[in-house]
Parts: C-alpha cells; sequence; structure tokens
C-alpha cells in the first residue's frame, strides 16, 4: 500500500483530531492499531506527548491480557505492576463505553449440570448455594482487590495462605478462602457418587483409619460435632504423611497448615437447609452414601503423592 508523505501528514492529523475531539481510549486504540498498518512512526510519539499513560490503556484494550492470566511473584511486598484493563461495556441504548475491569477473579461453574445431584442435592439449593453464596464470595473478594490491591493476581492457593497470614488474617480472607472451599467443594462431589472408595485410596484409609466403616465414622462424627458453621476435610498430612480428618471453622481452609485436601463438606447451614431443613446428619448421611466423589479423591491422592512418600522409599539401584 502506497502512502504519500502528504496523505500520511493529513491522516495524522485527522485521526489526532478526532482523539482530541472524543477523548476516549476507544479512539485512542484505533488510532494505535492503525498506525501500525500505515507504519506511521511519528504518530504514537504524538499521541503520547498528548495523552501520556492513557496510549498504554488503549493499547490494553485491544490486546488483553486473558483473563485467566495469574500474575505470579514470590515477594507479596512487592506491589505488582499491572496495566489498567479497558473494556467496553453494552449500554441499554446500544452504544459502548469505556470502564475499568475489575472482575479479576471469575466464577467456575461446578463440573457437571446444577440439576445432576437430584435427588440428594435439588437444583434449587446449588442454584442458591453456586449462584448467590459462592457467587458473593468472588464478587466481594474482587471488591476488595479492585484498587491495585498489593495481592491482585495472586493464584487462589497464593491469596488464601497469603491472606491467612498465619493466624492473624486480612480482611481479604473470608473471601477468597471461601472461594477456594466451594470450588474444592463442588468438585468433591459427583452425580452416582457415595459408596466406597477403591484400590490405592481404600488401601490409605485402612491403613490410617483401621477400616472404611471406621473412618466414616470419624468423620460423620466430626461433620456432627462441628459447633456452628464450617467445614469437615479429610486431608493428607504432609509431616505425618498419612491421611486425617480435620474440622474447620467458618472459612478456614487446611491449606494455610499446609494440609493437602482430598474430600471437604460444606456444613454452613446454606448447604442443606433447603434439603433437610436443619437435620444436618441426613445431610452427611446423603453426602457420605450418593454424592462424595471417591474418584475425584482418589486423583488428588495421587497428586499429593508427588510431595508426600506414603510407602518405603523406592529408590532405583544403579
Ligand atoms: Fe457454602
Amino acid at each position: 500500500m502506497v502512502v504519500s508523505r502528504c496523505s500520511v501528514r493529513s491522516i495524522e492529523f485527522s485521526c489526532v483530531y478526532v482523539v482530541a475531539l472524543c477523548g476516549k481510549g476507544m479512539y485512542l486504540g484505533l488510532v494505535w492499531r492503525f498506525s501500525f498498518v500505515l507504519k506511521l512512526p511519528g504518530l504514537l510519539s504524538i499521541l503520547h506527548c498528548i495523552f501520556g499513560n492513557k496510549v498504554a490503556m488503549a493499547s490494553c484494550y485491544f490486546n488483553p491480557i486473558p483473563s485467566s492470566s495469574h500474575f505470579i511473584s514470590a515477594d507479596l511486598t512487592q506491589k505488582f505492576k499491572i496495566p489498567k484493563l479497558v473494556h467496553r461495556k453494552k449500554r441499554f441504548d446500544g452504544s459502548t463505553r469505556s470502564s475499568k475491569i475489575t472482575a479479576f477473579y471469575g466464577l467456575k461453574t461446578p463440573p457437571y449440570e446444577l440439576d445432576a445431584l437430584e435427588p440428594y442435592m435439588s437444583k434449587r439449593t446449588i442454584d442458591m448455594h453456586w449462584g448467590e453464596y459462592h457467587r458473593n464470595f468472588i464478587e466481594g473478594l474482587n471488591k476488595q482487590l479492585e484498587k491495585d490491591d498489593i495481592l491482585y493476581g495472586c493464584t487462589m492457593d497464593e491469596l488464601v495462605k497469603a491472606t491467612y497470614n498465619n493466624g492473624n488474617p486480612f480482611p481479604e480472607f473470608n473471601n477468597a478462602a471461601e472461594v477456594w472451599n466451594h470450588d474444592f467443594f463442588w468438585e468433591s462431589m459427583q452425580p452416582g457418587g457415595g459408596d466406597m472408595p477403591k484400590l490405592g485410596l481404600l488401601q490409605q484409609i485402612e491403613k490410617d483409619f483401621g477400616s472404611f466403616m471406621n473412618f466414616r465414622e470419624k468423620f460423620v462424627g466430626a461433620a456432627l460435632s462441628l459447633f456452628g458453621s464450617g467445614w469437615v476435610w479429610l486431608v493428607l498430612k504432609r509431616e505425618d504423611k498419612r491421611l486425617e480428618i480435620v474440622k474447620t471453622s467458618n472459612a478456614i481452609c487446611p491449606i494455610v497448615w499446609d494440609d493437602i485436601p482430598i474430600i471437604n463438606l460444606d456444613l454452613w447451614e446454606h448447604a442443606y437447609y433447603l434439603d433437610y431443613r436443619n437435620d444436618r446428619a441426613k445431610y452427611v448421611d446423603v453426602f457420605m452414601n450418593h454424592l462424595v466423589s471417591w474418584d475425584v479423591a482418589a486423583v488428588r491422592l495421587t497428586r499429593g503423592e508427588a510431595f508426600v512418600n506414603l510407602g518405603e522409599p523406592k529408590i532405583p539401584v544403579a
């Protein structure tokens, strides 16, 4: 494409005029992209002189960082330098406007249809539990982090551990941990779940609890004796190299103690009130008989064995 120097100049000034007139990041982005097409080296420096950092913001609009991307830093004392993202929001009148993206963390969906656990956990319960409570936790977290928070961009694991702050939790901890706990909880169940684990997981449970029935009794007992709201967990203890049952109050998640969770059960009343009223015992029994996913638990244990050697070391002899 041949463009004369004169027409280049006129295009440059036209674009700058449009930008100056509209003053929107969106138009800046168009000019930015247009400048590459026409190879106009002077245009960016002109825009930069006039609008400064807005040019960078416009660039982000057209080259957005994927929402699933996380900025990971081992040193949380260093503030993350993350550009402001800009997106267009549909307005009722069909036009668009630019606004800052604040919802960095997304709501994960359960790995099954919302009615797939019927009749043991109703769609009505999951609609409310996942669609309202879980969503509120993630929206609350995003709101807490929206102002260039030092924690903005951590993985959820990092966020939970960092905000726990060795037992003196930051304000973000409850929302972060409840997001983590619920993501884990939905995946701890499956349609046609319950019954007994198999193979390696069953053997490990029998080794650490004597028998599956002993384990079951202890898990149910922990769930029923938890005071107030919280969670019961089957975890792999790194130091003890064994499975154990732990109870946590409110939002606390055992990864803050470096445990490796295998299964969790939500014991907040919102998890079972619609289906079982205040009959926690019935809810726990149904979870063990029909909902818990031993398939997922077996995968998690196998993953955990990458960090914890549960048997005698098998070191190849040269
Ligand atoms: Fe819950």
